[in-house]
């Protein structure tokens, strides 16, 4: 396996990196994307198998772990933002360790030390499993590990906060190298977990009482384990385990076969959404990017997607403000989104990541007008989603309900098979079963349902 980086030689400068080893009691905040909520099940289950238990605040924790993310300023901004927070618990209590892991500490490595000298320990975005074995000192010195190469430890069942759903990581990092992306950097390249595991875990989840998986990888048509591909994997997912039902994420419009789109036509067990980030519409931006397809390519993938499964719900990652983009390529990206009509989207305005090779590029879109473009780029989505929502009126959804909504102890809550949340009264017995309901009122964001009596599906 290629090392990427080595290790750094580096000790914590304050001497509080041996306190009581006693505390075993721990809380992982995680920033970021569906790929950190996983590495934080894993790791969770790696400290759970040795003893340690989770608790539910820093207050109570002699081991507070922070989960970071790097793909934007803002993203990183958080995490400092909340590290000065911990800060003040270091300080009324010296013997609470901090861990400062995940794709930010793969990042800046040691240099998090010079800003955040109280960190006791820093662990990359593979180095993160072995941060049980730093904490008992049993690999000693550095505490400062970005190395990548190490394998999860695939034993333990990964820890998951939603009891009926969970994630799997079928691949890590990532080879594309989008020109603004930092993923490749932080997470390494692409490696497939081979499918036997994957399948283990699937049926191991099963065991535990879940009704879907998320398959996941940063691009996950390229899942290659060396004989099974993507497709493979899906079917043999739905033959070989009795998962109820399969999503999966995120997947690169450049790779995203013929045959996967039939295998998700003809399972029904593989749910009627997909998340396929077009980034923008213009094709000179796309090609500035490195996305390696056009915005025609891109629409010929929608068509037959629509073809093959008329009900699908298409969601996507747009960005703004990319350097040199003009007011007409940006008003690309606003035809775009009226065009294919997506239900949903993720929208950003370009941040340059030091080191990805767009940061060598004027990044001359101010930032009041990145800011506009977006604000524009939001309403005008808020508006297609809502047209797309009132589609759903009178519609009868699968939806498995995964308990009560956040802001009332009496309105539960779910996900239809295009993944959109949708809300209705009913006894919380059914919390954990997948049940028909029918869409009575829809905003942009959320369905409003009522159950269809003596469903059992
Ligand atoms: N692997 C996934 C997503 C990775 S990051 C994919 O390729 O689709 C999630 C999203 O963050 C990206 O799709 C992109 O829209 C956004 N993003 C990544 N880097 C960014 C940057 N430097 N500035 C703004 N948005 C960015
Ligand atoms: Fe980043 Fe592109 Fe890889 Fe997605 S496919 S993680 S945007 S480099
Ligand atoms: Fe995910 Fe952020 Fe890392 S988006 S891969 S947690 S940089």
């Amino acid at each position: 396996k290629a090392v990427l980086s080595l290790f750094y030689s580096r000790k914590s400068v304050i001497g509080m990196t041996t306190p009581s080893m006693n505390d075993k009691r721990y809380k992982i905040i995680t920033f970021g994307c569906q790929m950190n909520l996983a590495d934080y099940g894993s790791l969770a289950a790696l400290l759970n198998a040795r003893g340690y238990t989770p608790v539910d605040t820093e207050i109570e924790a002699g081991i507070i772990i922070l989960n970071t993310c790097s793909v934007r300023e803002k993203a990183e901004e958080r995490v400092w933002g909340r590290l000065g927070e911990l800060s003040f618990f270091k300080k009324n209590n010296p013997a609470k360790r901090i861990a400062f892991v995940g794709c930010m500490a793969q990042r800046l490595g040691d240099k998090i030390l010079d800003r955040a000298p109280f960190v006791d320990f820093v662990m990359g975005t593979e180095a993160i499993f072995r941060l049980p074995q730093f904490l008992e000192n049993e690999l000693g010195m550095p505490n400062v590990n970005v190395e990548i190469g190490y394998e999860e430890n695939g034993d333990q069942l990964p820890s998951r906060d939603t009891k009926y759903s969970a994630y799997i990581t079928i691949s890590r990092g990532c080879s594309h190298f989008c020109t603004y992306c930092i993923v490749p950097y932080v997470r390494g390249h692409e490696r497939s977990y081979p499918m036997a595991d994957i399948i283990r875990r699937v049926n191991a989840f099963v065991d535990d009482g879940v009704l879907e998986i998320t398959l996941l990888g940063q691009n996950v048509n390229s899942y290659h384990d060396g004989r099974f591909d993507f497709s493979d994997l899906i079917r043999a997912v739905a033959k070989e385990t009795d998962i109820r039902r399969i999503r999966f994420m995120t997947s690169h419009p450049r790779n995203l076969s013929e045959r996967l789109i039939e295998t998700m036509a003809s399972e029904p067990r593989v749910m009627t959404h997909l998340h396929l980030p077009l980034q923008s519409g213009s094709n000179r931006i796309l090609e500035k990017m490195g996305r390696a397809y056009t915005y025609d390519h891109y629409g010929e993938l929608v068509k037959k997607l629509k073809v093959a499964i008329p009900e699908i719900a298409l969601t996507t990652d747009l960005i703004v403000g990319f350097p040199s983009e003009t007011e007409g390529e940006y008003q690309m990206t606003l035809e775009a989104v009226r065009a294919i009509r997506f239900d949903s989207s993720f929208m950003f305005h370009y941040s340059p990541r030091e080191g990805t090779k767009a940061a060598m590029l004027d990044d001359d879109i101010l930032e009041k007008e990145k800011i506009r473009r977006l604000i524009d780029l939001i309403n005008i989505q808020k508006k297609v989603s809502f047209e797309r929502n009132q589609l759903e009126l009178g519609r009868i959804r699968s939806v498995l309900v995964d308990g009560f909504s956040r802001r009332s102890g009496k309105i539960l809550k779910g996900k239809t098979e295009g993944n959109k949340t949708i809300l209705f009264e009913s006894d919380r017995k059914i919390i954990g079963t997948i049940q028909k309901i029918r869409v009575t009122a829809a905003d942009s964001w959320t369905l409003h349902g009522e159950i269809v009596e003596s469903s059992n599906v």
